[in-house]
């Protein structure tokens, strides 16, 4: 659909919304960098220290010569140490942004001569056709940094059973999900001092309105992060500091102070909703491992 249409839909909705693939243009790629490295955001280094505790145990749990397949696989430093220990014999990132996937694809291959790294630029969302070009053998999956969570519960349980369907009866999932954990360390982690994370949603605004020639004001949208312990999700939003009057295409969208933007879920995990999901695909969790915090979680899951 045309962006213009989806945005104004969206936006029209009872609970209004933006989709979260407008949180990507260079400044919100660099804003999700700095969010990484904040001090609340313990994700990234909850994830990469399981790296760091498990790394032989996993090596061992994948075996060697897997074919590693990273849907959306950024600069690819999250399957790093997979690759230097657990010596498969390809690597396939996956990723939208075509430069910047050629680039860290290239490097991937510099360090590690005898891997066959094949990037795909594709919408890993969709169908995909593009795996008719991947090497055979035993194939892994990797999806870390918990963007499973960032799909509504339907959607994950497709999107699994997308995967299940991808790595064929001998493969696997290597899944990194955040785990489910007491309000105010989450919330802090979406609600960072120095507002990079409020920056970064705002940013989401700027976007919208580059790509559909909108006029949102910025300042007027105050960043809120809430954990639903209920839903197990922290909800961004945007909330409107006062009646804020926008023009989209040919038509007028009247806020008023008060009114919310949902812009991002985020869902949160427990081992049993990580069953879950596995059973939803046939599949079971047949290894997992946790940082020393018991904060996020790595999961290998294989068929049942
Ligand atoms: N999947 C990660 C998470 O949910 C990264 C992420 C996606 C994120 N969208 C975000 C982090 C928006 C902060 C804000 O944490």
């Amino acid at each position: 659909m045309d962006e213009t249409l989806e945005v104004l839909a969206s936006l029209s909705e009872e609970l209004p919304r933006l989709s979260p693939k407008y949180f990507y243009d260079s400044r919100g790629s660099e804003l999700f960098e700095e969010i990484t490295v904040l001090p609340e955001y313990y994700l990234t280094r909850s994830e990469a220290e399981i790296f760091d505790r498990h790394l032989d145990d996993i090596a061992q749990a994948l075996g060697s010569g897997d074919i590693i397949i990273e849907p959306g696989s950024g600069n690819c430093s999250k399957v790093r140490p997979l690759l230097k220990r657990a010596a498969p014999s390809a690597y396939i990132p996956i990723d939208i942004a075509g430069e910047f996937l050629w680039a860290a694809a290239a490097n991937t291959a510099l360090e590690h001569p005898n891997l066959g790294v094949t990037a795909i630029a594709a919408d890993f969302t969709q169908s995909w056709t593009f795996l008719e070009e991947i090497p055979k053998g035993r194939r892994i999956v990797f999806y870390p940094g918990s963007t499973l969570g960032n799909f509504d519960p339907s959607a994950q349980q497709d999107f699994i059973r997308q995967l299940a369907q991808v790595v064929g009866t001998q493969g696997g999932i290597l899944l990194g999900v955040d785990l489910h954990k007491d309000s105010a360390t989450l919330q802090r982690a979406y609600d960072d001092a120095a507002g990079v994370t409020a920056a970064f949603n705002r940013n989401m605004l700027a976007v919208v309105n580059a790509r559909t020639g909108a006029n949102f004001e910025l300042k007027e949208w105050r960043h809120q992060a809430r954990y639903n312990s209920e839903m197990r999700r922290i909800e961004m939003e945007l909330v409107a500091q006062s009646t804020q009057t926008v023009t989209i295409g040919d038509q007028t969208l009247k806020f008023s102070e008060g009114a919310i933007i949902r812009t991002e879920h985020s869902h949160k995990f427990t081992m049993a909703s990580i069953q879950d999901l596995a059973a939803a695909a046939a599949m079971t969790v047949t290894h997992h491992w946790l940082d020393s915090n018991a904060r996020f979680c790595l999961a290998l899951l294989q068929n049942a």
